[in-house]
C-alpha cells in the first residue's frame, strides 16, 4: 500500500527576492518533501528566461487554473491580491505574502466569503512577526486588549507613499514616520508593514483599525530592521518582544524572514475556508 501523501504543486507569482528565493528551494528541496513547482508568473516574463525551466513559465496569470496548483503564493504586490485573489480561492488555497491588501475592508471580506465558499484557505505567513500564533490564541480566548506593533529601520529601505523620507541625510538619528492603526499605515507603506499586517490577522477581534503601529526611520539600522510588538491581554497581561532582524541596507524584506516565508509554505496543506495564520 501506498502511504505517502500525494505531492503539492505550488505556483508561485511574482520574481523579486522572495519569489527567486521560493522558487530555488521548491527546485531544490521541493521534491524531498512533497513539494512541486507548478509554475511561476512574473510581469516580465523576460526576467524569468534562463532560471526558470521554460514550461514552468506562466505567461498570463488568467490562465493560472490550467496548471492544476494546490496552492497559489503571492510575492509581488498587494495589487495582485486585489485582482486575483478571488479567483485564486476558487481553485486552490492562497498564500498572500503581501498581508498589507487585506487593509482594505471591502476586499478582505470578498476574500473570506471566497475562502469559506470553496473551503480553501487564505494563509498569511507570519513573516517576521514573533510570536504571531500567541497573539492569536489569546484573541480566540477573547483576552486579547490592545497589540501594538513598531517597526525601525534604515531610511533607504522604506518604500512610501509621498514624500515624507525625501530628504533625509546619513546621520541623521531617528524620525517617527506615522503613528496610527495598522488600516491607516498599510495604504502609506504598503511593502514594509506587512509584518503589521499579519498581527492585525492574528488579533481578529481588534481588526486592522484596532491594531496600532508606528514606522521609525533610524540611520544607525545600517544592518537589521526592528521589530517591537507589545501585547496587552486581560488582568495585567502583557509581553513586549523585540525582534532584530537582519538586512542589507535598503532590503524591504529582513535576511531571516526568507526562511520564514519557507517554513510557512511548509503549512500550506489545506486548513478548511478560513484565514490561517502561518
Ligand atoms: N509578509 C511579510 O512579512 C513580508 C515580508 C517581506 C516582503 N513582503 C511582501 O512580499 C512582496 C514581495 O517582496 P520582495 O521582497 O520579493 O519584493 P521585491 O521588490 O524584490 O519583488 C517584487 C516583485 O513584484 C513585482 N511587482 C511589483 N509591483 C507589481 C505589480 N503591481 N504587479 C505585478 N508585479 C509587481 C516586481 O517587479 C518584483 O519582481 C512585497 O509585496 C512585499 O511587501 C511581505
Amino acid at each position: 500500500m501506498d502511504t505517502s501523501s500525494p505531492s503539492l504543486r505550488v505556483g508561485v507569482v511574482g520574481y523579486g527576492h522572495l519569489g527567486q528565493y521560493l522558487v530555488d528551494r521548491l527546485l531544490k528541496d521541493g521534491p524531498g518533501l512533497g513539494l512541486v513547482l507548478g509554475f511561476v508568473w512574473n510581469r516580465n516574463s523576460e526576467k524569468l528566461r534562463g532560471l526558470v525551466p521554460a514550461e514552468l513559465i506562466l505567461e498570463d496569470l488568467s490562465s493560472f487554473a490550467n496548471r492544476r496548483c494546490d496552492v497559489i503564493v503571492e510575492v509581488c504586490h498587494p495589487q495582485i491580491v486585489r485582482e486575483f485573489g478571488v479567483h485564486f480561492l476558487s481553485r486552490c488555497h492562497f498564500m498572500v505574502g503581501s498581508p498589507s491588501a487585506l487593509s482594505d475592508l471591502d476586499l478582505n471580506q470578498k476574500l473570506q466569503q471566497a475562502s469559506v465558499q470553496s473551503g480553501r484557505t487564505i494563509y498569511v505567513p507570519s513573516g517576521a512577526l514573533w510570536g504571531g500564533q500567541d497573539i492569536q490564541r489569546l484573541n480566540d480566548g477573547g483576552a486579547l486588549k490592545a497589540v501594538f506593533v513598531r517597526m525601525s529601520k534604515h531610511p533607504s529601505c522604506y518604500r512610501l507613499r509621498g514624500d515624507v523620507l525625501a530628504d533625509w541625510q546619513e546621520g541623521e538619528g531617528k524620525r517617527v514616520l506615522f503613528r496610527g492603526s495598522v488600516a491607516e499605515l498599510c495604504p502609506l507603506a504598503p511593502n514594509n508593514v506587512n509584518t503589521m499586517a499579519a498581527a492585525a490577522v492574528a488579533a481578529g477581534t481588534l481588526s486592522f483599525a484596532g491594531v496600532q503601529g508606528e514606522i521609525v526611520s533610524d540611520t544607525e539600522l545600517k544592518d537589521y530592521h526592528v521589530v517591537e510588538v507589545e501585547v496587552t491581554g486581560s488582568d495585567g497581561f502583557s509581553v513586549h518582544t523585540v525582534r532584530r532582524n537582519p538586512a542589507k541596507r535598503g532590503a524591504v524584506t529582513g535576511s531571516a524572514t526568507y526562511q520564514s516565508f519557507w517554513n510557512s509554505l511548509l503549512i500550506c496543506k489545506g486548513h478548511g475556508g478560513r484565514v490561517y495564520l502561518c
